[in-house]
């Protein structure tokens, strides 16, 4: 299969790239600069001989997105419209990345994939509208939500958190937000087990398995990495305070992927171990 990657030099894209040499598929990866989602020509153009097209491309900075909606709207439902269309277009299969903040945050059950979308902050409405704009326009996409990323190829949760370990002899991490922290590796095989089993269009749930809070998450980076995981002491939300709301319950369920037979990530905490062996 020929597959097109759309912002395919991200964090997620640079790993799917991994993930598809190693797996003997052909792929070609475009950056911004090669192919800005947003220019619906320059899309149909860019996955004109695919069979499959990843849109990793999106405005992911969270917290300016608050001051920038407008802009983060063009390239997270914009953009996701233009490439969910020209692949109905042109008969390819449609993979799109969306993400935990298409959810409130309420409650204590993970997310099933049918919940309605209630997103709390400006990129969670840019997100929830490209997937409205990408099922609308291509109903054999596959819409494939995840969360609490991290990966070799870029700065994230567990790069700061050693970072930081080296500067400071203790640090505070918020404790009642709950995710799955999720290696972008992991979910880069996911994707492509998800194509090969030719799943119908719909949501996915691309998270690992298990839950934790931040201050969890920290811990286990620093018990992993031989360091005491006592320096990292929980706050809560409210004691740090940043310009985007942030969903207390972003915990995902895989009913669907159990349904469609496509085995979800395992455990996050053995997933964190093979990223900090592997790199
Ligand atoms: N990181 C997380 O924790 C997380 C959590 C939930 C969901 N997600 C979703 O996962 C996906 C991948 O995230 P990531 O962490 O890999 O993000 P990333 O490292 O920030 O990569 C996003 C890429 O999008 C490209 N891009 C931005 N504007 C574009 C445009 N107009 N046209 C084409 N490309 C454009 C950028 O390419 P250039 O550098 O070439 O400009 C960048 O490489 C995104 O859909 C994100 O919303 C991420």
């Amino acid at each position: 299969m020929k597959w097109v990657l759309l912002g395919g030099h991200g964090m997620l894209g640079q790993d799917l790239q991994a993930v598809l040499a190693d797996a003997g598929e052909q792929f070609i990866a475009f950056g911004s600069a090669e192919c800005d989602i947003r220019d619906l020509d320059a899309v149909r153009k860019a996955i004109a001989a695919a069979d499959v097209v990843v849109n990793c491309a999106a405005w992911t900075a969270v917290d300016k997105a608050e001051e920038h909606e407008p802009e983060a709207f063009m390239i997270n439902a914009v953009g996701a419209r233009n490439v969910a269309l020209a692949c109905a277009e042109s008969q390819a299969r449609c993979v799109h990345i969306s993400t935990d903040y298409v959810m409130s945050g309420e409650g204590a059950q993970p997310w099933p994939e049918d919940a309605p979308q209630a997103p709390r902050s400006a990129y969670g409405r840019t997100k929830a509208a490209g997937e409205w704009a990408v099922r609308q326009a291509n109903p054999r996409a596959l819409v494939v939500r995840t969360a609490w990323l991290y990966g070799a190829g870029g700065p994230n949760f567990v790069t700061t958190m050693l970072r930081l370990a080296g500067e400071r002899e203790t640090l505070t991490v918020v404790a009642d937000q709950f995710g799955q922290p999720t290696w972008t590796r992991d979910l880069a095989d996911l994707i492509l087990r998800l194509v090969r089993a030719e799943v119908p269009g719909g949501y996915y749930h691309g998270t690992s398995s298990g839950s934790t809070s931040w201050h969890g998450f920290a811990q286990e980076i620093f018990r992993l990495s031989g360091l005491d995981p006592e320096r990292v002491t929980p706050i809560t939300t409210v004691e740090f305070p940043v310009p985007a709301p942030r969903p207390a319950n972003s915990v995902l369920g895989h009913d669907g992927l159990e349904a469609s037979g496509v085995p979800a990530i395992a455990q996050w905490e053995s997933r964190l171990a093979a990223h900090l062996r592997t790199g």
